[in-house]
């Protein structure tokens, strides 16, 4: 086993993990550990835009971006955290900016913006140009740029080092262990502060479109070590998946004036939300689409709806909505612009759809997207393990990984982005400062061990069971039943299921018995981690007897503040999950009936 020592190590190579990794770099010897090379983690999927309110097109401001960003968290969001983020958001991406990142200009040079989902000026209610967007790829570029800074800022990275274990000792940080994949080697990261940053864990569901690495290690490591999951029934469904494949559709084809229509051709948002229409939030939009395929009105009766993005239809509902340019001008949009501003969605659609988004409708349907739960984090980023927020010396989270809250029970458009940016920073300068003035915690005796007994059980399992199998069900009875609509009935048999699976999962066997390149005992690894967030999700769901943001039940039609405006807290002990509750901050914003 090798031992290495750096003051900060940062567990995972995404956008929040690259933040954290440049700032920490100022002050503390510091090392990226990612499963991946970090140029292709999950971040450069991000396509439509980071929001900020900078103003450039036309007035906005960060109060405004503030209160879209309680109301669309069905006010379950932190709002210390909210209005710290929301402020930030204009120097954050103007640092981006300076870094090189190449955004999409306005004429006069200025970094271009769009509508999305949600963004609303708070004086009319309609829509505003809030999303900082360098074409479809504004995750792609933040992912280069953040990159190459740390390249520059001479960060120490181990690629393809999957980190599966969280170390500590007197009841702080100590490190972490990982599995090098090219040896099979546990190596041991003494350290004294740990950041995690590992994202989400949408291939808990079958439709998602999270990539293959989304498997919520950060959270499952976490969870084995006693730390609880907060607010984990909140996960939520994108509206414009590609049908079957889940494939993400930018949200920023409807910031460009796409819109939704079902199978009579209906622009059916304009019944949900009048105001915004098909720029309501992606809870709103998601349900709508399942209300209309459930009435029968999908394309042809099938579950899925068309997303139009042609120009004379643009042109058309423009016309009828009145938009105009920032300059007062009518919005009068051309296949070139839409070549221009949505290239990647292009592609996609042409390679997997055999489908010209400039001449045809794309076939979409709600998809698994994004984890508002997950590790309970304060605002400083500092991990807390209670429903007083105590601390836990030198553990931190940051982005999709952690729970800060500032999603609460729905995520707004482009602000997975700005979080990761925010709070990422904020965990690279806060663990450096912290590395700073702590020593390092003694190494638990034999380190290794705990990995060692999860994989042995994987090595020795009786083989009866295929892993595949296990998956596609977990995936399939969650998609049905802790999906966009939940009911009791359903959450009971995906939490029985879930249970069942977990049983199964024991008599797994690793065919390969090498150890280089283990691809398969880490993806049987994974799939446990998926197992233990499917279980801990449909628990949390269940007990919820309300719907807010994400969390729509049949059952359980309202929001029920008086109840449930809390937040949830998960714990898995001795492989059962126990709940507890803590309170929502809130600073300035009373909760009120959420209308688009
Ligand atoms: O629709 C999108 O481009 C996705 C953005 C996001 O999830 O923030």
């Amino acid at each position: 086993m090798k031992h290495h020592q750096y003051e900060v190590v940062i567990v995972g190579g995404g956008g929040a993990g690259l933040m954290a990794a440049l700032y920490a770099s100022k002050g503390a010897s510091t090392a990226v550990i990612s499963k991946l090379y970090p140029t292709r983690s999950h971040t450069g999927a991000a396509q439509g835009g980071v929001g900020a309110a900078l103003g450039n097109a036309e007035e906005d401001n960060a109060e405004w971006h503030t209160y879209d960003t309680v109301k669309g968290s069905d006010y379950l969001g932190d709002q210390d955290s909210i209005e710290f983020m929301c402020k930030a958001a204009p120097e954050v991406v103007y640092e981006l900016e300076h870094m090189g990142l190449p955004f999409s200009r306005n004429e006069d040079g200025t970094i271009a913006q769009r509508p999305f989902g949600g963004h609303t000026n708070n004086n009319t209610g309609k829509p505003v140009t809030r999303a900082c967007y360098a074409a479809d790829r504004t995750g792609h570029m933040i992912l280069q740029t953040l990159y190459q800074q740390c390249i520059k800022n001479k960060v120490n990275f181990y690629d393809e080092y999957h980190v599966v274990d969280l170390l500590m000792s007197n009841g702080a940080a100590a490190g972490v262990v990982a599995l090098e994949l090219a040896t099979g080697e546990l190596h041991v990261f003494h350290a004294k502060a740990v950041i995690f940053a590992t994202g989400g864990h949408g291939r808990v569901w079958e439709i998602t479109s999270n990539a293959y690495a989304y498997t919520g290690d950060g959270v499952a490591i976490t969870l084995r070590r006693g730390i609880p999951a907060e607010d984990m029934e909140f996960f939520q469904f994108h509206p414009t998946g590609i049908y079957r494949m889940g494939i993400l559709i930018t949200e920023g084809v409807r910031g460009e004036g796409g819109v939704l229509l079902n199978g009579d051709g209906e622009r059916f948002m304009e019944r949900y939300a009048p105001t915004v229409k098909d720029l309501a939030s992606r809870d709103v939009v998601s349900r709508a689409m399942y209300l209309e395929m459930k009435a029968g009105r999908g394309i042809n009766g099938k579950r899925y709806l068309y997303l139009d993005v042609t120009p004379d239809l643009v042109n058309h509902y423009a016309t009828l909505d009145g938009r105009t340019r920032p300059d007062g001008r009518p919005y009068v949009t051309s296949a070139e612009e839409i070549l221009g501003k949505l290239p990647d969605i292009i592609d996609f659609c042409h390679t997997y759809l055999g489908v010209d988004p400039v001449t045809q409708p794309m076939p979409v349907q709600p998809t698994a997207h994004y984890a508002m739960g997950g590790i309970p984090t304060n605002m400083r980023t500092e991990v807390v393990i209670d429903a007083k927020n105590k601390v836990l010396p030198g553990v931190y989270a940051a982005g999709e990984v952690a729970c800060v809250s500032v999603h609460g029970a729905n995520r707004l458009g482009t602000n997975s982005l700005l979080d990761l940016v925010v709070f990422g920073r904020e965990a690279g300068v806060r663990a450096a400062e912290f590395a700073q003035g702590a020593d390092f915690q003694p190494l638990p005796e034999n380190p290794a061990d705990f990995v060692r007994a999860q994989f042995d059980a994987l090595r020795n399992g009786s083989g009866s069971e295929k892993a595949a199998d296990i998956a596609k069900e977990m995936k399939e009875i969650m998609f049905d039943h802790v999906g966009v609509f939940r009911v009791e009935e359903g959450m009971q048999q995906a939490v029985e299921k879930i249970r069942e699976l977990q049983e199964r999962f024991k008599n797994v066997r690793v065919a390969d018995e090498g150890k280089l390149y283990n691809t398969e005992l880490l993806n049987i690894w994974e799939l446990s981690n998926l197992l233990d967030l499917a279980e801990v999700t449909a628990v949390s769901a269940l007990a919820r007897k309300e719907s807010r943001g994400a969390h729509a039940r049949d059952d359980y039609p309202d929001r029920d503040d008086r109840k449930w405006l809390k937040h949830t807290l998960a714990w898995l002990e001795d492989g059962k999950v126990k709940l507890g509750y803590k309170p929502v901050v809130k600073t300035k914003y009373e909760p009120k009936k959420r209308v688009y």
